[in-house]
C-alpha cells in the first residue's frame, strides 16, 4: 500500500485498495464532515477497530435497529454490519408514514461490501420456512403456532412472522419476545437459530423432551416423529452461527483449571453444553456492560467473536480478559466491512452516487415491519 497513491472518488473499488488506512481514514472523515447529520455511520460491535472508529453510533443488533428507527430525519445510513442488518434499517427508516413526511424521499441505506453477510441467516431460507410451515399444518394447528425469527434473518423471513401472526427477536430481548409469543398461543416455531431458541427457552423453564429440531434438509417433517411434535411447544430450527459453534465445553473447563476465580461470559448463540457451563449469558451489549462494570482484577473468559473480545482487553487492562477458545473464532463477513469498502461508498454516496443500496421491496417491507414493531413495543 503506497500513501501517496492519487485515486477518484468516481473510481470502482479496487482502486481504493491501493490507499493507506491513513488516507483512507482522512478521506472517510472528510466525507463525514461534509455531510454531517444528512449521514449516519452505524457500526455492529463485532467490526474492526478501524471501522468503529468511524461509526456515529456503535451498538448490538437490538440498539443498531432502534438507532435505525429513530434516525428518519438523515438522508443515508452507512450500515457498518452485514446484510440482514442494513435491511432491517432500510424497513425500521423508511416507514411508509415517514416517507410521506418527507415528501417521498427515503433514506439511503448502504452495506459497503455486498458480501457482508450472515451464515446462520443463510441457513433459513423462506421456501423453506414456508414448507416446513405447511408440512408441520398436516400434523399439529398452526394457528397455536407463533413463528419467531431471531434478527439475524432474512426480511422475507420476518415478513412471514408479520404474515403469520409472529415477532422478530434478538439475542436482547428473545425472553421477553417468547413471554408475548406464549401469551398468545401453545407453541413457537423459532428460526434460524436453534441455540438462542434453546437456551431462551430453557431458561423459562420449558423441558427439553418439549422442544425438537426441525431439520430443512429432511423431508420427513424435518426429520421428527408424530408424537414428537405434538409434543413440542418449541420448533427449533436446525440453523446456528458458525463463529459461537467453535467455542466448546471443554474451552471451559481448561479456562476454570487455568484460571482460578474467572467468569465465563458468553453469547446465547452459544450451544447450551456451553450455556449451562458458564457463569453469564447474554448479548453482545450485554458482554460489554458486565466487563464495564466489573471491578480492577476481575479475571474474564469470554466466548463471543474476537474482534469484540480484543478490543475489551485493550479498553479494559485492568482486568484480565481471555478469548474462551483457544482457536481464533472471528466473523469472516462482518470483517468483509474494512476501511477500503467504507471510503468507497462514501465518496460514492457524496457524490450522489450511492452505491451497494439495500432496498427491501415494499410487499416484503410491509410485513416486516409488522414483525419488527411488535418486537420494538415489547421490549
Ligand atoms: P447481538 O449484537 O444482538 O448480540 O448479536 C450478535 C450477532 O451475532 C450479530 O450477528
Ligand atoms: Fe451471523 Fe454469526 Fe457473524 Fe453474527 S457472528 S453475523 S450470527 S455469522
Amino acid at each position: 500500500m503506497s500513501t501517496v497513491a492519487v485515486v477518484d472518488p468516481a473510481s470502482p473499488f479496487p482502486a481504493y485498495r491501493e490507499l493507506s488506512d491513513e488516507s483512507l481514514s482522512e478521506r472517510i472523515d472528510a466525507v463525514r464532515r461534509r455531510m454531517g447529520e444528512r449521514l449516519v455511520i452505524l457500526g455492529h460491535h463485532y467490526q474492526q477497530d478501524g471501522v468503529i472508529a468511524h461509526a456515529d453510533f456503535q451498538g448490538d443488533s437490538y440498539q443498531l435497529s432502534k438507532s435505525a428507527a429513530e434516525r428518519a430525519g438523515c438522508e443515508a445510513i452507512v450500515f457498518c454490519g452485514v446484510h440482514f442488518m442494513a435491511e432491517t434499517a432500510d424497513i425500521l427508516a423508511n416507514r411508509p408514514e415517514q416517507v410521506a413526511a418527507r415528501g417521498g424521499r427515503r433514506v439511503v441505506v448502504v452495506l459497503p461490501d455486498m458480501a457482508a453477510g450472515c451464515s446462520m441467516a443463510d441457513m433459513a431460507g423462506i421456501e423453506q420456512v414456508e414448507d416446513a410451515w405447511a408440512d408441520l399444518g398436516t400434523v399439529i394447528d398452526t394457528s397455536d403456532v407463533t413463528p419467531v425469527t431471531y434478527i439475524n434473518s432474512a426480511a422475507s423471513l420476518k415478513a412471514f412472522c408479520g404474515r403469520h401472526g409472529g415477532i422478530v427477536c434478538t439475542s436482547s430481548n428473545a425472553r421477553a419476545v417468547l413471554d408475548w409469543a406464549f401469551a398468545r398461543s401453545r407453541r413457537v416455531l423459532f428460526f434460524p437459530d436453534q441455540h438462542l431458541g434453546r437456551n431462551t427457552a430453557r431458561m423459562m423453564g420449558v423441558p427439553l423432551d418439549e422442544m425438537c429440531v426441525w431439520n430443512p434438509h429432511d423431508p420427513a417433517l424435518g426429520g421428527n416423529a408424530r408424537g414428537q411434535l405434538e409434543k413440542s411447544r418449541v420448533i427449533l430450527w436446525q440453523g446456528h452461527c458458525s463463529v459461537h459453534a467453535m467455542f466448546k465445553p471443554e474451552h471451559v473447563d481448561a479456562m476454570r483449571a487455568n484460571l482460578p476465580g474467572v467468569k465465563v461470559l458468553v453469547h446465547p448463540e452459544c450451544s447450551m453444553e456451553v450455556v449451562d457451563k458458564a457463569d453469564l449469558v447474554g448479548s453482545t451489549s450485554y458482554i460489554l456492560k458486565q466487563v464495564e462494570a466489573a471491578s480492577p482484577g476481575t479475571t474474564w473468559a469470554i466466548g463471543t467473536e474476537l474482534h469484540l473480545v480484543k478490543r475489551l482487553e485493550q479498553n479494559h487492562p485492568e482486568q484480565t480478559i481471555r478469548f474462551l477458545s483457544p482457536v481464533v473464532c472471528m466473523c469472516a463477513t462482518m470483517y468483509r466491512i474494512d476501511l477500503a469498502h467504507l471510503c468507497w461508498s462514501l465518496e460514492h454516496l457524496e457524490r450522489g452516487k450511492p452505491v451497494n443500496v439495500i432496498r427491501v421491496d415494499d410487499e416484503t417491507a410491509r410485513w416486516a415491519l409488522t414483525a419488527l414493531e411488535r418486537m420494538l413495543k415489547v421490549s
